[in-house]
């Protein structure tokens, strides 16, 4: 049987982490020996400038039929004054929404050879193992908004079935870990959250007993992430609380290059990216950090192709780079080993194995 695999470079560092992605994923279909089939598409700005459409519909199709799909980065300042519907971001939010990839998955770990990199001190950063789950289709991202030139507006909506599904979900990842979900809303002001602390505690009172269940405003959980950030295992969020908390989040680990996503849904291919965006200031240059690219690829394997032993090759062999002490320079500290985006991947390619 042939896998088929769409990626989607993007713009920016997009097709700089995007070939390492790749190269990491074919040297891993050959170890298998698993028939990959990798098929290149366009999205965001770069299929603007060729197309003039952000999601083209041949790009839709393809990622439709495939396993699953690997996608680099979206965005840029070329395009920062387009209208709302040519805007690369919409690729990628397009995409979202047309397959159904309601939940995002955001993992942040330590890896034990940055704890001095990271803007937090060591002894806080102990133990620190969190699971995002980001709602993804839903809320201000997706409500009805308009604009005149002197007004404008954007609307929060969500409903209980929404609320229910991605609950369910961050329930079932609880049990595989530490068995604690943190719920994070604005209930105290918000509507939709007063909704959102409801629906969780209906699910998890009738599905989950067993889990440990909090909720926390999110002004308090951009507080917590910082001041007690090893107290939280799953961090359950709405869209755009979740957008803002992982940026936040990433730094704990040293850099937001280093974190990878996925995105899933009830069925159909998962969507995997680095949570990083197109770095435009650092385009072209060769030096981006391609480990949230290379471990999307690991989170690819796991959780669409069914290779978990694969997944976690790719996660060994990356941890070996990090533990050689080489950096892209996004996390060098010490003067002489900065290597190059390429160089990652040559080191990630020659600790690869099964
Ligand atoms: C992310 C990004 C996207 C988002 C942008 C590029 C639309 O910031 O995946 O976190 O806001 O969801
Ligand atoms: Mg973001």
């Amino acid at each position: 049987m042939t896998l088929s695999v769409v990626t989607l470079p993007g713009d920016g560092v997009g097709p700089e982490v995007t070939a390492q992605a790749t190269r990491v994923l074919q040297a891993i279909s050959e170890l298998l020996n698993l028939s990959i089939e990798i098929h290149e598409a366009l999205i965001g700005g770069a299929a603007l400038d060729s197309v003039g459409n952000p999601l083209p519909a041949q790009t839709l199709e393809y990622c439709r039929s495939a396993n699953a799909i690997f996608l680099g980065a979206v965005g840029g300042p070329k395009w920062a004054n387009a209208k709302v519907e040519l805007r690369p971001e919409q690729g990628l939010l397009g995409l979202r929404k047309a397959l159904g990839l309601f939940a995002n998955l955001r993992p942040i770990k330590i890896h034990p050879a940055l704890m001095d990199t990271s803007v937090l001190r060591p002894e806080l950063l102990k133990g620190v193992d969190i699971l995002m789950v980001r709602e993804l289709t839903g809320g201000l991202y997706f409500g009805k908004r308009g604009r005149s030139t002197s007004y404008a507006f954007d609307t929060c909506e969500y409903s209980v079935r929404e609320i229910e599904r991605i609950s369910r979900l961050a329930g079932n990842l609880a049990k595989t870990r530490r068995g604690k979900v943190t719920s994070v809303d604005k209930a105290n002001v918000l509507d939709t959250s007063r909704l959102w602390r409801d629906t969780v505690d209906q699910v998890f009172a009738a599905e989950f007993a067993d889990i440990e269940l909090e909720h926390i405003y999110v002004d308090a959980a951009a507080m917590y992430l910082l001041s007690r950030p090893a107290d939280f295992d799953v961090l359950l969020t709405e869209n755009m609380f979740g957008d803002i908390l992982s940026d936040e989040a990433s730094m704990l680990s040293g850099s937001l290059g280093l974190l990878p996503s996925a995105s899933l849904g009830a069925d159909g291919p998962g969507l995997f990216e680095p949570i990083h965006g197109s770095a435009p200031d650092i385009a072209g240059q060769g030096i981006a950090n391609p480990c949230g690219a290379i471990l999307s690829i690991s989170m690819l394997l796991r959780h669409s192709l069914d290779q978990p032993q694969a997944a976690d090759a790719v996660e060994q062999a990356v941890a070996g780079v990090l533990e050689a002490g080489l950096r892209t320079s996004d996390l060098a500290t010490i003067e002489g080993n900065t290597i190059s985006t390429t160089t990652f991947g040559d080191e990630v390619l020659s600790r690869l194995s099964l």
